[in-house]
């Protein structure tokens, strides 16, 4: 038997590696035990599998694609760049989001705080020092309150799942990719280009990216001013962008502080990923640390 896994490195992306499984457990960089299945008993973020949500996450892919359009994005962002929703610390949005369930991802069926806190504590265990990732991994997936009544109650194509940029040629390298031929940016000629409205080596920063919970969050964390550092908030931004750090595609979009930036994101992306096994994490005795951290880079109620 066989498993697939990633190459997390900077610059072999889309290349997949096969490795016998005969060990169960695979060991990654700073010796992070990756569990060789998740909680349904699959392989992670297998798209194949026989899984019982797997027509379901196509039907996902579809909307998605024919709806997240150039005009969409900018209209989402201008709605919810004003941030006038609700006022509320990033520890009560954990407590908040406890009850959303995530139809898009095939690895995950654990309440939200769980995955928050256990991609926090693996990666605070083989990166004690960094400790802007540990709190980048606990509010990475806060935006998901997109879901919930008082923030629009936003359907789940439009706040969860893989994303990528709009404005430009959609790559084949993002997931059900066929999908897009319905989406009315596929044949609009100023959209559908290599480069689109973009210019080569302009920067993610000014890259529209289709509308959801990472673009939501990093809005959230920016114009709060947080001071997470900037690899902080490009791993918020393009934790789902799959086409980038799993395929290398849209690099020609990228300047140099993105190229810094993305092997955080690397490393990131494979806690975020395998931390999704039911590995508990006791809440209140990790509390203390994390409201630190909390203290030290955002204020003390944010704007949503
Ligand atoms: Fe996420
Ligand atoms: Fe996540």
């Amino acid at each position: 038997m066989t498993i697939i896994v990633d190459q997390p490195e900077f610059g072999i992306g889309g290349e997949k590696k096969k490795i016998s499984n005969s060990e169960k457990d695979l060991i990654l960089d700073g010796g992070f035990v990756v569990p060789h299945a998740n909680s349904f008993g699959h392989n992670f973020r297998d798209y194949d599998a026989e899984s019982e949500r797997q027509e379901g996450v196509e039907i996902f892919y579809k909307t998605n694609h024919i709806n997240q359009t150039y005009d969409y994005v900018k209209k989402m962002r201008e709605e919810y760049g004003k941030l006038d929703k609700v006022e509320m610390s990033i520890w009560e949005c954990c407590e908040l989001l406890n009850d959303v369930v995530d139809e898009s991802d095939p690895d995950l069926d654990e309440p939200q705080i769980e995955h928050l806190l256990q991609t926090a504590e693996a990666i605070r265990k083989d990166y004690p020092n960094e400790d802007w990732l540990h709190l980048t991994a606990l509010v990475h997936d806060l935006g998901k309150v997109l879901l919930l009544p008082c923030f629009g109650e936003l359907p789940q194509w439009a706040v969860v799942g893989d994303t990528f940029p709009v404005g430009c040629a959609f790559d084949e390298s993002i997931v059900h990719h066929k999908y897009f031929k319905e989406n009315p940016d596929y044949n609009n000629s100023a959209y559908n280009t290599k480069f689109g409205v973009y210019k080569k080596g302009c920067g993610l920063d000014n890259v529209l990216m289709s509308w959801g919970h990472d673009d939501y969050m990093y809005l959230v964390a920016k114009k709060n001013k947080s001071t997470l550092p900037s690899a902080g908030l490009f791993t918020i931004r393009y934790h789902s962008f799959y086409a980038l750090h799993r395929s290398g595609a849209y690099k020609h979009l990228m300047n140099e502080e993105d190229k810094e930036n993305l092997k955080w994101l690397q490393i990131f992306n494979k806690y975020d990923l395998y931390s999704k096994s039911k590995v508990p994490v006791d809440v209140e005795k990790v509390k203390p640390y994390y409201l630190s951290l909390i203290q030290k880079y955002f204020p003390e109620k944010l704007r949503w």
